[in-house]
């Protein structure tokens, strides 16, 4: 991955806790705050692609993060995890809730498990992760909570109702949690990715034709990858943003 350009002081040695860190946007993630001097620690439900990217990292920097391998559709996973992080790290001060999953499944096919594993999975462990974390920020002084939406939910895409319900939510809920934790000095804001080129999109949803189809409507031509999601996401975290909270920042080359 291409190193970000910056380096933002303020990021060294502090405790950052990253969901689904084990592969797409979410290692990029860990490996960028790596580099920035951060203690980080991940959650992912796939221990293989966890345990890899620890070595990865390790071999390539000489810092080990921490990986917790958990299913985040459980809460009390979730609130174990959170526990497990700030007991390897310290208590966390950067939370990045990045785990999701994007399955496509029409109006017809919806059923009543199927919306609730789509909501367990892409919106209700953020809020669970958020309470679990909020203590441990108040107890650093400040924190910043970085929750990853979508451009989705505002492209009218018929085959993922319950998907981008979820990630509208997260807008909702972003809002809702920076009022309430702005008083604790705890930021909370929202990265609404557009169609990022990872290893899982290119297996499942995009051959060609739908790349060049995004691609059409970007104002930047060319495709954008996960390492493109790093730099907003470590100024947010970062004290360069210290007034900023309760926003949606696109990453989306211009498609919107
Ligand atoms: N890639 C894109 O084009 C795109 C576009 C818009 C938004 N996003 C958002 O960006 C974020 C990252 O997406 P990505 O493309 O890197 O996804 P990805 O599928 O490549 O990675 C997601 C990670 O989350 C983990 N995960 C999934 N379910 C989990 C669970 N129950 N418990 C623990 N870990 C779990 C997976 O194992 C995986 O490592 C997601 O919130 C996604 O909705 C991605």
């Amino acid at each position: 991955m291409p190193l970000p350009a910056a380096q933002f002081h303020d990021l060294r040695d502090r405790c950052v806790l990253v969901t689904g860190g084990g592969a797409g946007i979410g290692a990029a993630l860990v490996e960028g705050f790596i580099h920035q001097g951060a203690k980080v620690a991940f959650v992912d439900i796939d221990e293989r692609a966890g345990l890899d990217l620890v070595d990865k990292l390790f071999a390539e920097t000489g810092s080990r993060p921490s990986f917790i391998h958990a299913d985040l559709r459980d809460i009390t996973a979730v609130r174990q995890a959170a526990e497990t992080a700030a007991t390897a790290l310290g208590a966390i001060h950067v939370l990045v809730n990045n785990a999701a999953r994007d399955d496509r499944q029409p109006l017809e096919a919806v059923t009543e498990e199927s919306w609730d594993e789509s909501q367990a999975v892409n919106l209700r462990h953020l809020f669970f992760m958020s309470q679990a974390v909020a203590p441990h920020m108040r107890q650093a002084g400040s924190g910043s909570i970085v929750n990853f939406s979508s451009i989705a939910f505002l492209l009218n895409m018929a085959e993922i109702p319950a998907y981008a319900t979820a990630k509208a939510g997260i807008i909702g809920l972003t809002k809702s949690l920076a009022g309430k934790l702005g008083h604790d000095n705890i930021r909370v804001n929202a990265i609404l990715p557009g169609m990022i080129v990872t290893v899982r999109q290119k297996k499942l949803w995009l051959d060609e034709a739908a790349i060049a189809a995004m691609l059409e409507k970007q104002c930047l031509k060319r495709s954008l990858t996960a390492s493109d999601l790093v730099g907003p996401c470590l100024y947010l975290a970062s004290d360069c943003s210290a007034g900023m909270t309760a926003q949606t920042m696109i990453i989306d080359g211009g498609a919107l």
